[in-house]
């Protein structure tokens, strides 16, 4: 069996991020400026038509295959070289003790056999990885292994539309594992550096809202519901009579009529506050946890006016909007202000983007 799932190896290459979702496909190309100093080099965030990604999964290849190539064109980069995600979901993680100083066959047989036991698939329909992440808690003659198993194909999917644009598919993240990784390019803007507290990270997007709650660099809890600006953008369609591309671009640039604060806006930001607090409730209720310190809002619709102070209001908890490339340079060519407004839906691909420079 190929343990070729490449979550956990370094790369160190050129590659730029590339995250899949319902919406669109996002492009991100960070460079190393020097002195430690990470440059944002280009790029693009191209729509995806309807239903051709449908719950994390490619519903239909030839239409992700001609987006992904109309967008590493605009992109205009000279690396073929990409890191993807998997959804999270798609991938099942444990962690298992082994005995320390295995070879590589042995810990690679061990992974096999442990992985037999709890993965609900037949072996060959899956793709294995593992990490070890250090000594046993419990002895030192045994290591802590991290094993993550996704089915084949939607591993294969993923590959098969950057291959059929002509470009490579270099690293196969999992999408909670970049989100961590951008997120620590922003928890310097936590104080003490998000030690010991509890940070909500809320990805509202398109149909999707992931609430994850960070404490210590490990998520504590995690829950994602049916809940997204395609809501507001069908709220729009029938009040307005637009179709669906109009409702989105109004959504956008504005220039609806006046009843929309009111009547459409307002509800929505209302409705979208009341489900992170529920989030959280569930979240006190079940763990041991008591306190939410911080929230950080992402996904494209976090961009929605008025959302960000309807949520702190409700939640009267801090919040902010995420930007991963906060501490970063940026390339002239690239609009700051353009760059400022889609920060929050590249957090993935951010993440992911930043596996060039793992050692
Ligand atoms: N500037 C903006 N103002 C309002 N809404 C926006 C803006 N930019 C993007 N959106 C909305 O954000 C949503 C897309 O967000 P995102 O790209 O995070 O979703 P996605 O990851 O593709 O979807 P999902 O996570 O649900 O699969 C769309 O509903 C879009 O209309
Ligand atoms: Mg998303």
């Amino acid at each position: 069996m190929a343990l070729d799932f490449d979550i956990f190896k370094p790369k160190a290459q050129p590659l730029f991020g590339m995250d899949i979702s319902s919406s669109s496909i996002k492009m991100v190309e960070l460079v190393d400026a020097g002195k430690g100093a990470i440059r944002v080099e280009r790029y693009v965030i191209e729509p995806l038509p309807k239903e051709a990604v449908v719950d994390g999964s490619i519903a239909n290849l030839e239409a992700v295959e001609e987006t992904v190539g109309r967008g590493w064109k605009k992109l205009a980069t000279r690396t073929k070289n990409v890191a993807m995600a998997l959804p999270t979901a798609a991938v099942i993680t444990k962690k298992i003790i082994v005995p320390a100083g295995l070879r590589e066959e042995e810990l690679e047989l061990q992974v096999e056999t442990e992985a037999n036991q709890y993965i609900p698939f037949a072996l060959e329909e899956v793709n294995l990885d593992f990490q070890v992440v250090g000594p046993a808690p419990s002895s030192p003659e045994e290591v802590e292994v991290l094993i993550a198993a996704s089915r084949k194909e939607r591993v294969e999917d993923r590959v098969a539309v950057v291959q059929a644009a002509g470009l490579k598919a270099l690293v196969m993240d999992v999408e909670s594992y970049a989100m961590q990784a951008a997120f620590d390019l922003i928890k310097k803007q936590f104080p003490n550096d998000a030690k010991d507290q509890n940070i909500a990270l809320v990805d509202v997007g398109a149909n999707v809202m992931n609430i994850t709650v960070l404490r210590n660099e490990q998520p504590v809890y995690t829950r994602e519901q049916a809940f997204g600006g395609n809501q507001l953008t069908q709220d729009i369609m029938r009040q307005y009579g637009m179709s669906h591309e109009e409702a989105e671009a109004a959504k956008r640039s504005g220039g609806l009529p006046e009843t929309y604060d009111a009547e459409v806006l307002r509800p929505f930001i209302e409705n979208a506050a009341l489900e992170i607090q529920r989030a959280m409730q569930f979240f006190f209720t079940s763990t041991q946890f008591n306190s939410i310190e911080h929230i950080l809002l992402f996904g494209g619709s976090a961009a929605i006016p008025g959302l960000e102070e309807a949520v702190s209001t409700r939640t009267q908890v801090n919040t902010l909007i995420a930007n991963p490339f906060a501490s970063m340079a940026v390339n002239p060519r690239i609009q700051l202000k353009k760059l400022i407004a889609d920060a929050p839906s590249l957090m993935i691909a951010c993440g992911l983007a930043m596996r060039r420079f793992d050692t």
